[in-house]
């Protein structure tokens, strides 16, 4: 077996040797052992239910230009599936057939007036919710906006809000402008969940510990189900528990949770929550978000919400009458009549997930992360590349975000891109890298990280040396 020896070039004090693990890792790095895993995989026909570009479409000039690319991406966007365009092109028929009418009488079963209907079982299902407790609706910062009108409602006792102090920007804005809405001071009313010096994830310890110190003075825990920088998968059912015992509203952001983790939003007393459907439920870009409330809040009507007339009741709501009455369940939430398109492009979306579960798509998430965990570090010197998110599969989703050292990382994305391999980029340090289970194959992860070793070669000056 060959030994391989990579040293940094141009600075000997921090020589890196990679052979020892070289020999070990070799079988699992080979096509065989991934084909061995494709395979084995109950989910792998469902890749075919995507468009996946070509690397000559992502990286023009590619070689191969036939072939796949690697798509790791799907925390940021996910792939077209292939009934996104079925069902929008059915939408499009319709409106050009049947204009007005088709809002009552649709060819395909679809009336437009009752289209979110279409896509609320489904969404209920994938977050472990009751149907009433979802509704699927407006955008995902839109949504959050929507649901802190009712349930921040702060006292001069409880005026807090938690969040993470890494918090996705658009959620931190958001917050911070809804403490301001209550004539507050972010300075004074907004709690920022630190990780320990040197660390980057939070300890969920500290979370508790926190709201054990605090509780009494936060009115909600806003916090993101899965974090979208290091791929932290909270404990939201513990988390939930104890700032329910200081009488907190626990609100989370399910963006980066939602389609990758198995959720059990109503048996975990979740208060409310929020999520997007461009990223692992591949609805596409700026697709139609979604909410839930517990039925404990969404079937009283003592919150005061922001209304509209797509959530008052059914069967009075063509007849103008002006006395708002909401539609018990998260349906009572809405505003607008949705967009058709978006819905429908979820719809399709969400036809790709009725052929599988959240549980059979976690089984071989932690199988297909699993695999680029052990590659990584069997592979890269932590000199290189370090990877911050949890080691505990059971802590992510199925994101690990990768900090390249030394001021490297934009070198290596760009190199990655030039090679077809799509992965995103969050600065300072990191790239994120998704396998996602509906479209990714074994054989992706295993060619990302042959190609990233040859890329890291060259980037960090290393030499082979036979
Ligand atoms: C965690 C999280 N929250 C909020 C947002 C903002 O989403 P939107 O632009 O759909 O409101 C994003 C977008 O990627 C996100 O990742």
């Amino acid at each position: 077996m060959t030994s391989h020896t990579m040293a940094i070039k141009n600075d000997p004090k921090q020589d890196l040797d990679l052979s020892l693990t070289q020999s070990k890792a070799k079988s699992f790095l080979s096509p065989s052992f991934a084909a061995y895993m494709d395979n084995q995989d109950p989910l792998k026909e469902l890749r075919n239910e995507f468009v996946i570009p070509t690397r000559g479409e992502i990286a023009p000039g590619a070689d191969r230009s036939n072939e796949s690319c690697i798509y790791l991406c799907g925390n940021s966007l996910g792939l077209l599936p292939k009934a996104v365009s079925r069902y929008v092109n059915e939408e499009l028929q319709v409106w050009g057939e049947g204009a007005v009418n088709s809002h009552f009488k649709h060819r395909f079963g679809r009336p437009w007036v009752r289209i979110e209907e279409t896509v609320q079982e489904q969404s209920a299902k994938i977050v472990g919710a009751k149907k009433d407790e979802v509704a699927v609706m407006n955008t995902l910062t839109s949504n959050l906006h929507t649901l802190l009108a009712a349930f921040y409602t702060p006292t001069p006792e409880r005026h807090k809000v938690l969040i993470e102090s890494k918090a996705f920007p658009s959620d931190h804005y958001a917050i911070e402008s809804q403490i301001r809405w209550h004539k507050l001071d972010p300075a004074t009313s907004l709690l920022c969940q630190e990780p320990r010096q040197g660390e980057y994830l939070l300890r969920t310890e500290d979370i508790l510990e926190t709201i054990e110190k605090h509780g009494h003075e936060i009115a909600v825990v806003a916090f993101s189900g899965v974090q979208y920088y290091t791929g932290q998968y909270f404990d939201i059912e513990a988390i939930t528990k104890a700032a329910h015992a200081k009488g907190c509203i626990v609100g989370w952001d399910l963006a980066h949770a939602v389609g990758n983790v198995p959720l059990q939003l109503h048996d975990w007393n979740v208060d409310f929550a929020c999520w997007c459907s461009y990223k692992y439920l591949n609805s596409g870009p700026g697709g139609i978000a979604g909410i839930f409330v517990h039925e404990r809040h969404a079937m009283g009507f003592e919150r005061n919400r922001l209304a509209g007339w797509w959530g008052h009741d059914k069967s009075t709501r063509f007849e103008m009458i002006n006395v708002f009455k909401p539609i018990p369940g998260a349906a009572g939430f809405q505003h607008s009549n949705p967009s058709v398109l978006t819905t429908s492009a979820l719809l399709g979306s969400l036809s790709v997930f009725e052929k599988t579960t959240m549980q059979e798509m976690r089984k071989k998430s932690y199988l297909l992360t699993g695999y680029l965990y052990h590659l990584l570090t069997t592979e890269f010197s932590t000199d290189v590349l370090e990877i911050i998110t949890p080691s505990d599969p059971e802590q992510r989703g199925c994101q690990l975000s990768l900090v390249f050292k030394h001021g490297k990382m934009m070198e290596i994305f760009d190199g990655l891109a030039a090679r077809a391999i799509i992965g995103d980029e969050r600065k300072p340090d990191v790239i994120r890298v998704a396998p996602t289970p509906l479209y990714t194959r074994f054989e992706d992860v295993r060619q990302f990280v042959v190609e990233l070793k040859d890329l890291v070669a060259q980037v960090y000056y290393l030499e082979k040396e036979k």
